[in-house]
């Protein structure tokens, strides 16, 4: 049986969530892939620091041409941020390795490069876990787009958010109690606040776009605004009113065809609307398309076992499926001045 070598760069809430899958689910993902998988680095920043097993640290390094050097084939991005995150991928696929990642900020800012290098040089980039954590959103709108045209997504694509929004407006916690516990359970960015001003959400959305409208974005004109600041008082009394507040992404092709509009921001969902039901770390996504018209997948939206489930997949993915295909630098395309004008869903 062939044997696939794997270097594993991160060891936090994904890392170890990646670190874990392999050893609990060994079995299914040889048998699936007649392949064997073995981790034989993993690339942290201290490798001094007390980890969740002692077994780990023969394989722990700080120098990622360590990672390189073991003769790997396939290399699980889970460091976050986009340097030093994209030299290591770029290294890796120049070296002929396969990449997978949940990296939002990177795939969004330099997504059709890195899969333009990955094609060139006969490997494959994968990052499902990138969006919407566990809920396996981009392989549903590759398989929609093979029939479908899609008019609209709207999403929930921020499980910190959900869960703070949801914590407050049920159990009345303050903005920065619920902010510290979505931290302590892995779910907030290294830097929160790209949670709460809706900068993650952002990412993602200019991710979910370049899939399934085929556009590249100016992204740094998505207008998106976060929830910070927002009150307990607020979300009852919307509650009463018949509304959930929900930070939402949403973006829809404008009816002339050659733009999208798009942002993100808080809005009122009608307690009636499915995305009106998704709580805690949940994520959800709301496609309208021409021929399946309207579906919703919800499913957990950050965390590590969701994540790190996708991740494997996505490696499982390496194997089994052909190479997504690689769109060229698309058009850029112009955001109305008032993308949607002011409007509940
Ligand atoms: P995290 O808990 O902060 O872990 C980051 C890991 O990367 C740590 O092990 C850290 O090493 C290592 N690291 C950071 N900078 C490094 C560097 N310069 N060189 C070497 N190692 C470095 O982050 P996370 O929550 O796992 O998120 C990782 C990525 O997954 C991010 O892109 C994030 O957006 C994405 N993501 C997260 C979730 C989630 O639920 N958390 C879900 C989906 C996607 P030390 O351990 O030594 O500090
Ligand atoms: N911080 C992100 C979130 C992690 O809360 O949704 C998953 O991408």
């Amino acid at each position: 049986m062939e044997k696939i070598g794997v270097g594993l760069l991160g060891l936090g809430t994904v890392g170890w969530g990646v670190y874990q899958a392999f050893h609990h689910r060994q079995q299914v993902i040889t048998k699936k892939t007649n392949r064997l998988f073995e981790i034989r680095k993993v690339l942290v920043k201290d490798v001094e620091r007390p980890r969740q097993n002692r077994d780990v640290f023969p394989l722990l390094t700080d120098d990622f041409s360590e990672v390189l050097d073991e003769e790997v084939q396939v290399i699980i991005e889970a460091i976050g941020g986009v340097e030093p995150a994209r030299r290591y991928i770029e290294e890796a696929i120049m070296a002929g390795c396969h990449v997978v990642t949940a990296n939002k900020e990177l795939i969004a800012k330099h997504g059709v490069s890195l899969e333009q290098l990955a094609h060139r040089h006969g490997v494959k980039l994968l990052y499902e876990a990138s969006v919407a954590g566990g809920i396996p959103i981009l392989g549903t709108i590759r398989h929609l787009l093979q029939t479908n045209h899609i008019h609209r997504i709207t999403g929930i694509l921020n499980g910190t958010t959900n869960f703070l929004l949801t914590e407050m407006e049920k159990k009345g916690v303050s903005y920065e109690e619920g902010i510290a516990v979505a931290q302590e359970l892995g779910y907030a960015e290294a830097d929160p606040s790209n949670d709460v001003d809706g900068v993650d959400s952002m990412y993602k959305l200019a991710i979910l776009t370049r899939l399934a409208f085929e556009v590249t974005l100016p992204f740094q004109k998505i207008p998106y605004k976060g929830i910070r600041g927002i009150k307990v008082g607020e979300l009852i009394l919307a509650k009463k009113l018949g509304y959930a507040v929900k930070l939402l992404a949403e973006v829809g092709r404008e009816t002339n065809q050659d733009t999208v509009s798009l942002r993100v921001a808080p809005m009122l969902v009608p307690l009636s609307h499915p995305l009106a039901t998704v709580e805690g770390v949940y994520n959800g996504v709301h496609i309208e398309a021409d021929g399946v018209q309207d579906i919703t997948l919800l499913g957990q939206g950050a965390g590590t076992e969701p994540t790190a489930s996708v991740m494997l997949e996505d490696v499982c993915n390496l194997f089994l499926l052909p190479p997504p295909m690689v769109q060229d630098e698309p058009e850029a395309v112009i955001l109305p001045e008032e993308p949607f004008g002011e409007r509940f869903i």
